[in-house]
């Protein structure tokens, strides 16, 4: 690796200090750097210069967005709306989506009220939000804990993509989560690094845990993460909302694990796709929180 780009990572590393957002990052995940020192940076520095000598986005001599004819016509909006959904946006997202998400969840999810989280990173849908996550967290080796009733694209994406394993625990006992399965798996194996994957609303099962369920599985969690190990939580919140009986927990477990141990990270993975039934737009979110974050003074 280029010595330039090493320094770069261990920079961005250097800003997250020894918290658990460091600690559960694989190899892959401490390599990863932002090249703002190269031709984004240097796009970012002509940004509001008298002349922008940078490529990346054409513009009309009246500081519009070049844009087809053809695919303007196509977009029945004011055009200030469409001159800025053709303008170049950060590979992490457009800023004001990722504000609106956020207080989204805010809104849909009250025990985040009040809560320190992430900015939401803007990704193409949830099935790019779960590889991203297993390239940050896993190693080729390392073992992801679900449920063994899962979505089966969560092999393709873990397994074959990221040679990480599966190891599954038991979904239901007597008509109920199976929280004491959980608990048993992340018991294997002593303490260590853990990384569990939870689905509710549950692909193919449909189950979603009920409001006693859902504060005893982020026990189990929490209990884990003071006992010394390193807990990585993947929400995969793919349906949430699509909940309507009564007793049944409505919000994400992101709300109860967001600020439940220093121990733990909470990692919540969504998008409107279906959660708004927009199904075609393949937009998703990643959004982390633990207990004692704070907002991070860039050094790099
Ligand atoms: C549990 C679960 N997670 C993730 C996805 C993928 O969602 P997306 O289409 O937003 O990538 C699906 C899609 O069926 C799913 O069932």
């Amino acid at each position: 690796m280029n010595n330039t780009y090493t320094e770069l990572a261990n920079a961005l590393n250097s800003n997250l200090g020894s918290c658990v957002a460091f600690r559960v990052l694989s190899e892959r995940g401490k390599k990863i750097y932002f090249p703002h020192k190269g031709i984004l940076g240097q796009s970012a520095e002509a940004k509001g210069a008298e002349i922008n000598a940078t490529i990346g986005t054409a513009f009309e001599d009246d500081g519009t967005p070049l844009m087809l004819q053809i695919v303007k016509n196509a977009f029945a909006m004011p055009d200030h709306i469409i001159h800025a959904g053709f303008l170049y946006q950060p590979s992490f997202g457009k800023a004001l989506l990722r504000k609106k998400w956020a207080e989204m969840l805010s809104k849909k999810n009250k025990n985040l009220q009040n809560i320190k989280f992430s900015e939401p990173v803007v990704t193409a849908a949830l099935t790019h939000a779960l590889s991203v996550s297993a390239g940050l967290f896993l190693n080729p080796g390392d073992t992801v804990i679900i449920p063994d009733l899962y979505w089966d694209n969560y092999d393709l994406i873990f397994c074959e993509t990221y040679g990480a394993q599966i190891k599954t625990f038991n979904t239901f006992k007597n008509g109920s989560f199976d929280v004491a399965a959980l608990a048993a798996a992340l018991e294997e194996g002593g303490n260590g690094k853990k990384v569990v994957l939870l689905n509710f609303p549950n692909n193919p099962t449909g189950y979603t845990v009920t409001e006693t369920e859902a504060n005893e599985i982020c026990e189990v969690l929490k209990a884990c993460a003071q006992k010394g190990s390193d807990v990585v939580v993947l929400l995969d919140d793919a349906y949430f909302g699509l909940v309507y009986e009564h007793g049944i927990y409505k919000e994400s477990l992101f709300g109860l694990l967001a600020n439940a141990h220093e121990n733990l990270l909470a990692v919540k993975l969504d998008g409107p796709t279906k959660e708004d039934y927009v199904w075609g737009f393949r937009i998703g979110f990643i959004t982390f929180a633990f207990h004692g974050a704070s907002v991070l003074q860039l050094k790099a």
